[in-house]
């Protein structure tokens, strides 16, 4: 789907059909609405009139207006407008394309009345219909696609619409890797494997002009990642550890960010193995790899002038002959052991030797995205990501990061106490403290791995997957952290030349 923006009069706009958001209290007299009522004979007021159309959100009413250039008029219920937000903007535009549920409508318009004539709210609407427009139905042999729109129109009857341009760029970079990033969690396990997820990294790096470096379980035992390994140790699928950079010449030498993921292509609990019920949808436990990814790909295209690591830590956990067991103790990269209570809590381990590593790097400021608990579901469910850190100043930049761009995230707690219950007698850490503060006690164990780098841990195991479809979004992968750490990143390079 190709979107541009346009400033042409609406009686002009070509398009097999035109959205017109309703506002509530919207009238006819005045404004956008009056100009459409012209060039229609009054159709325009008369469907405002009966009041088949109104401003509900979800409500929509299809006028057929063969005396337009724009067949079809789709009045759709955009709510009050007061205080909306960028998600409730994206919400509207993903609604409003997935209402075109027919390859009939190749060319969509989509008209701007205030208050969605501005950047913000553009930019917004932009990553809407791009992820809206997307299904997951990858792998229906026989599909007739949902949608097959061609191009969306943006109008705007406001002074020189093309201003939108370059924000019209900007998001579809944004959605385009969060769409990558669904992607990569829509694909099964079979498919997306440590060494294809490595793969698709490398093509897009390559393809987008970052660094890319892959480690295979030979550079891992050597470096002396037996963390990572020890998950790793059930499965034929080899390990790979995941290395994106974005290095501008001109970028501070002092900073360095690390974005790190989970990145565990299907998780079954290995020895400690999983109920059948829902296993499947564990092909997602990769979502935090896919989302540093997804924002790897957003810098490399809107270049902040700033260092960024990218890393993910890639496994399969499978029980097996091989496989690590509960009271087994593994030696992280860091030197610090760790004692296996249970299998399933692999994605604390993995990450461990990530953060070293970032940590080793020289890492000035670490943000990992992992699917790491169930207790995160329960707490928080679909709607917002647990936020853990270590540093205030980053715990209100990735919220800030958040609200900017729809993806909420919930600040959680990180008293001593809770490390408490991941004390081992064995070892220095055991690697789950049960069922209570589920996911506060995996944030502590993440928290002992960043020594004293100022690091924040988001727990997206909810806000991953959509277990249902949304009205604005398909059902499973949802790409989520991908747009935040990209966020992220860009407000750290802005705020960075401000100084
Ligand atoms: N990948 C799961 C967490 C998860 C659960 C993500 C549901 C998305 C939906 C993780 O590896 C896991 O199994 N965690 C265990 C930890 C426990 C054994 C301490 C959990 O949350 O049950
Ligand atoms: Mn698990
Ligand atoms: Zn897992």
């Amino acid at each position: 789907m190709q979107i541009v923006a346009s400033g042409n009069p609406l009686a002009q706009i070509e398009a097999d059909v035109f959205i017109i958001p309703l506002f509530k209290d919207a009238a006819t007299a005045t404004g956008l609405l009056a100009h459409l009522d012209e060039a229609t004979d009054g159709q325009v007021a008369s469907v405002l009139a009966s009041g088949e159309a109104d401003s509900r959100s979800g409500h929509s009413l299809m006028l057929h207006t063969p005396s337009l250039n724009t067949k079809r008029l789709l009045f759709y219920g955009a709510g009050d407008g007061v205080a909306a937000s960028a998600l409730d903007w994206q919400r509207l535009a993903g609604a409003a394309i997935r209402q075109l549920d027919s390859p009939l409508f190749k060319t969509v318009a989509f008209l701007l009345p205030p208050p969605l004539d501005n950047a913000a709210a553009v930019k917004a609407l932009v990553e809407g219909a791009l992820m809206g427009d997307m299904e997951g139905n990858l792998y229906h042999t026989a599909k007739e696609p949902a949608r097959q729109i061609e191009t969306l129109t943006l109008v705007s009857q406001s002074a020189n619409a093309e201003r939108f341009e370059s924000v019209i760029n900007e998001a579809t970079v944004m959605a385009e890797a969060a769409n990558f990033a669904r992607h990569l969690g829509f694909e099964p396990g079979n498919e997306i494997t440590p060494t294809t997820l490595a793969e698709q990294a490398q093509v897009m790096a390559e393809r987008e002009g970052l660094l890319c470096e892959i480690f295979g379980e030979d550079e891992m035992k050597q470096l002396g990642m037996g963390a990572l390994l020890a998950v790793s140790r059930g499965s034929e699928e080899p390990a790979r550890f995941i290395i994106l950079k974005h290095e501008p010449a001109e970028a501070d030498a002092s900073e360095l960010i690390a974005l790190v993921g989970k990145g565990i292509t299907f998780d079954s609990g290995g020895i400690s193995i999983k109920p059948a019920q829902a296993m499947e949808e564990m092909k997602y436990d990769m979502g935090g790899g896919a989302a540093v990814i997804g924002a790897m790909q957003i810098i490399a295209r809107l270049k902040p002038n700033v260092r960024v690591m990218g890393l993910i830590a890639a496994a399969e956990n499978l029980p097996s002959g091989r496989a690590y067991k509960p009271g087994d103790v593994v030696r992280s990269l860091s030197g610090k052991t760790i004692e296996v209570i249970n299998t399933d809590a692999e994605g604390r381990v993995v990450l461990s030797d990530a953060l070293t590593y970032a940590v080793n790097q020289g890492a000035t400021q670490i943000v990992d995205a992992a699917t790491l608990t169930g207790a995160c579901v329960v707490a928080l469910g679909d709607v917002r990501a647990a936020l853990y850190g270590s540093d205030e100043k980053l715990i209100a930049d990735l919220q800030q990061a958040g609200d900017e761009c729809g993806e909420r995230l919930w600040a959680m707690p990180l008293d001593s106490e809770y490390g408490g219950m991941i004390k081992s007698d064995i070892a220095d850490v055991r690697n789950s403290g049960g069922r209570v503060a589920g996911s506060i006690t995996a944030a502590m164990f993440l928290k002992s791995f960043a020594g004293n780098v100022p690091w924040a841990h988001l727990d997206i195991a909810g806000t991953a997957w959509f277990e249902d479809e949304k009205p604005y979004l398909a059902k499973g992968a949802t790409g989520f952290g991908a747009r935040l750490m990209a966020h992220f990143v860009l407000n750290q390079a802005k705020a960075a030349r401000q100084k």
